[in-house]
């Protein structure tokens, strides 16, 4: 690793880690931590109750070594799913197990890019993805979303050079929790598909929170768009489970170089030294499959919570997924406006941190009466400022 060359990007990342410590510190049981997402209520019971019949009846063997890939029958349990939730034929040596999305970027970016490949971010985005292009010496263009943070298919289109090799989306967006429609997909896929000479582009959609859509939106799958996809998915971020890093990697079944794909995948794994989640994980991520999270809970938080913000002219981006909510500050300086909230014991994420200024995120970790304290908090600072 290039400490120095990570600096840059490492640095606001540790600063708002000192910034959460301090406040957690100073205001002890009186902070309220709407930053990181760690939900401190339980939406849905299922993980707890189907890890604990696991470990119940565990038997030696279910504790065995998993290949690097993961289990074949889980693999097979989430290929079924994933065939159903994206309509496409999804088979078990299309999927590879992974510790957690995180693992499966670091993984896919590292076995399908070479130096001097270029690969588009779109921004806001999450924050480590610069991070792992850095570090495998990818170069990489940052490129703004529109205003209500859809894609920009024209900026895409004017960013687009010769060495760019592919592009990395989040769908629903992260940080913030846009759904990126069949529309500005398909602009996309014809866009790459101009660019497809002599090998098409390849898209990456980090689905990490394609499970947290809270009301009836649908979430069209990218891989349906465009055939060379690989698919990134996060179970811990489905089930509120995310310190089980449990996730996988699924290699469009459209995709030329398929089954090759997925044995660079699984190489790649080794060489890094990430392994497959734990096995009693594995079971437990391909137990869960099959059913969706209920959101009720967070479907109801996230009503009331815009609800509440709004009532202090306070405008969240109007969105349908994910814990968070993402809100523009008072003024262009979001660290200045996290750090006044910090003040008085509040935390919540500044958008530098996604590549982007002038915003702040909120992640609903607890309900009332708590959450509406932060909330009147936020409302009267920003009114404030
Ligand atoms: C867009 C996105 N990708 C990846 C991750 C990492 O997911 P995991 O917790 O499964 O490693 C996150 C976590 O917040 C995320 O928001």
């Amino acid at each position: 690793m290039n400490a120095v060359a990570h600096e840059e990007l490492l640095r606001p990342l540790e600063e708002f880690t000192r910034l959460h410590l301090d406040t957690l510190r100073r205001f002890g049981g009186r902070a309220l931590d709407l930053s990181f997402p760690n939900p401190q209520f339980l939406s849905d019971p299922r993980p707890y109750d189907v890890l604990a019949s696991l470990a119940a009846q565990a038997r030696p063997l279910d504790l065995r070594y998993s290949p690097f890939g993961g289990f074949t029958p889980v693999r097979r349990r989430v290929a079924a799913a994933l065939s159903k939730q994206h309509g496409l034929p999804y088979s078990w040596n299309d999927i590879v197990m992974t510790p957690g999305a995180t693992a499966a970027l670091r993984v896919a970016l590292n076995t399908l890019f070479t130096p001097p490949d270029r690969i588009i971010l779109v921004t806001p985005c999450w924050m480590d993805y610069p991070l792992y292009l850095q570090d495998l010496g990818l170069a990489f263009d940052l490129v703004p979303a529109t205003d209500d943070k859809h894609l920009d298919v024209q900026a895409i289109a004017n960013t687009w050079t010769p060495q760019t090799r592919g592009i990395l989306i989040a769908q629903p967006g992260s940080p913030t929790g846009v759904i990126h429609d069949d529309r500005e997909l398909k602009q996309l896929a014809l866009l790459m598909q101009r660019h497809s000479t002599p090998t098409p582009p390849l898209l990456i959609a980090d689905e990490a929170h394609a499970q947290q859509v809270w009301d009836k939106t649908s979430c069209p799958a990218p891989a349906a768009h465009w055939a060379h996809t690989l698919t990134v998915r996060s179970f811990g971020k489905a089930w509120d489970m995310q310190g089980q890093r449990t996730g996988c990697l699924a290699v469009s079944t459209n995709l030329g170089i398929r089954h090759q794909a997925v044995q660079q995948l699984v190489r790649t794994m080794r060489v890094t030294g990430h392994c497959a989640p734990t096995a009693l994980t594995q079971q437990l991520a391909a137990s869960l499959s099959d059913t969706a999270p209920d959101l009720g809970k967070l479907s109801g938080l996230q009503r009331h919570a815009r609800r509440r913000l709004l009532s202090h002219g306070v405008m969240a981006l109007d969105t349908h997924a994910t814990r968070f909510l993402y809100a523009r500050c008072p003024t262009p300086d979001d660290w200045a406006f996290v750090s006044q909230l910090a003040e008085r014991g509040l935390l919540v994420m500044p958008s530098s941190l996604f590549h982007e200024s002038g915003w702040f995120r909120i992640a609903l970790n607890f309900g009332t009466p708590a959450l509406d304290r932060a909330l009147d908090i936020i409302g009267e600072e920003y009114n404030r400022a």
